[in-house]
């Protein structure tokens, strides 16, 4: 059973009596305070006039209240009976709030956002995950595909030991050229190998030069159509035990849209689907930022 509600500490307030709501309506609904995920809603259709009503009480009802627009969407058993919660702004605000993002990564951010394509850079909850990996993994060298201003790449090398190295591969010089500038400021410009060009070209160099099975951690975030040719690469540079990420495995939701099918979701899409049966690696889709999956070489 589908179950849409307002939740916070003292009220929480469900539908569990079989009303289902167009997504125009939960849109309606949520607009003011959430993002909400439409393809949850894309089959859902409200048909009889006493659906439209409740659908009107539930509205006012949400109106009226004082709470807050915490969206849970659950189901007992398909769920195991966990309620899972949606992202919204004000729980982002949340998470963001308690995320430890150094001032040089702040100050980046800041320098980025006017710029165009600020909105690939990876978000703050992101680069620490992508950080605390490398720090877990105890990783001396890695490799990002897909620098832009550097944001992902400075989290990573800001915790590589002195003796790291990171292979940053980016084809856009003006944007390398920021990173540059901040892998300068911070201190860690001696460990960034930055390599301008198409990362194809770069990874294929690095497999000719014998690097192969040498490298702890990979960072994937670059075009998406060649995603899986960047990680067939990487799966050869990267250790047994060594990890890859990549990015965008969500695609602003559209990968689970079955009305979405354009070529870059279908891509995206058929790359989730090969990693899903892929023994050479272990792997877990985490929803974070626009979803990124950790893959294990196996
Ligand atoms: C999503 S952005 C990377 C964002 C970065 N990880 C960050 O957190 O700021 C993707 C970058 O990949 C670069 N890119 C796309 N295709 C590429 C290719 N074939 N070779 C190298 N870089 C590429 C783009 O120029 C762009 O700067």
């Amino acid at each position: 059973m589908v179950i849409i509600g307002m939740t916070n500490s003292s009220i929480n307030l469900v539908f569990h009596h079989g009303l289902t709501l167009p997504h125009e309506h939960v849109t309606s609904l949520v607009r003011p305070c959430a993002r909400f995920n439409l393809n949850y809603a894309t089959t859902w259709g409200v048909t009889s006039s006493s659906k439209a009503q409740r659908l009107k009480e539930y509205k006012q009802l949400v109106r009226n209240s004082s709470i807050s627009c915490e969206i849970v969407i659950a189901s007992d058993e398909k769920y195991g009976n966990k309620q899972v919660v949606s992202l919204t702004p004000r729980l982002y605000d949340y998470v963001l709030e308690n995320v430890r993002e150094p001032e040089i990564l702040r100050q980046l951010r800041a320098e980025t956002a006017s710029m165009h394509g600020s909105q690939m850079q990876v978000s703050p909850d992101q680069a620490q995950l992508l950080a605390m990996l490398v720090q877990i993994l105890g990783a001396e060298r890695c490799i990002e595909v897909g620098v832009y201003t550097g944001y992902s790449s400075l989290a990573i090398a800001l915790v590589l030991p002195e003796s790291g190295r990171l292979v940053a591969c980016e084809r856009d010089a003006k944007s390398l050229d920021v990173a540059k500038k901040y892998y300068q400021l911070a201190g860690v410009a001696h460990k960034v190998d930055v390599k301008l060009g198409l990362a194809a070209d770069s990874l294929e160099s690095l497999i000719m030069n014998g690097e192969a099975g040498s490298y702890d951690f990979a960072f994937i975030d670059a075009e998406k159509r060649m995603t899986e040719k960047y990680f067939e690469m990487l799966l050869q540079l990267v250790r047994i035990g060594g990890l890859i990420v990549i990015d965008n495995v969500l695609w602003h939701g559209k990968v689970a849209d079955p009305l979405v099918s354009d070529p870059k979701t279908i891509s995206i899409r058929n790359f989730n689907q090969r990693l899903m049966e892929d023994k050479r690696v272990s792997i877990s889709m985490v929803p974070i930022g626009d979803g990124m999956t950790i893959c294990r070489k196996r």
